[in-house]
């Protein structure tokens, strides 16, 4: 039924559980013997942080944060807020900032520096998906899922217009849903 809004799926649930794999099997080997506490960005992490989470092999606690940057469209706005701050207190701890996609860069950018001054032992990113052509601050990504071109995708919790979220796949979305 969602299917059809979909031009060209880029990412099978078999590629995306793959690549998820790859991702645990390196942060394994980079935290072993600490403990990680995953941070995910609401919403659009929720599906690869549940996956991410699940596949690495070592203690870790989890806390969300929410911000907005985006609204109903399809760039980014350059201006973010938080929406949602997190429950827990980052002093001293190990994090792995968890993000569906690293498009512009801008709600990175002002995310990792907020959280950089909250003290951590270290803080990375990991992102599922990233455009790199797209980038308009210089964001380091620690752990990346796949570079795609600039094309406007949705599923595996990627929205438009907050809806595709629970495709188990990663499609690109037929630009004459969005207007393009
Ligand atoms: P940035 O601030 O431009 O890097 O935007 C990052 C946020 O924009 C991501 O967390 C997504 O929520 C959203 N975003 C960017 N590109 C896409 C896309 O192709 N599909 C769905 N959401 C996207
Ligand atoms: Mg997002």
């Amino acid at each position: 039924m969602l299917e059809k809004d979909i031009q060209e799926i880029l990412f099978t649930e078999e590629q995306l559980k793959k690549r998820v794999e790859e991702i645990a099997r390196q942060i394994e080997a980079d935290y072993a013997g600490r403990e990680i506490m995953f941070i995910g960005i609401l919403r659009g992490s929720f599906v690869f942080m549940a996956d991410l989470c699940r596949a690495v092999d070592l203690p870790c606690t989890l806390d969300f944060m929410s911000v907005s940057s985006y609204g109903t469209g399809t760039t980014s706005s350059g201006q973010v807020q938080i929406t949602k701050d997190l429950s827990e207190d980052i002093t001293g701890r190990h994090v792995i900032v968890v993000e569906d996609i690293l498009d512009s860069g801008n709600t990175l950018s002002y995310l990792l520096n907020i959280l950089e001054h909250r003290h951590p032992a270290s803080v990375r990113l990991c992102a599922l998906l990233d455009k790199p052509d797209r980038r308009v601050k210089p964001v380091k990504l620690h752990y990346s899922g796949f570079s795609i071109p600039d094309a406007f995708v949705v599923g595996y919790g990627l929205d438009y217009a907050e809806k595709y979220r629970s495709l188990p796949y990663i499609g690109i979305l037929k630009p004459e849903v969005y207007g393009g």
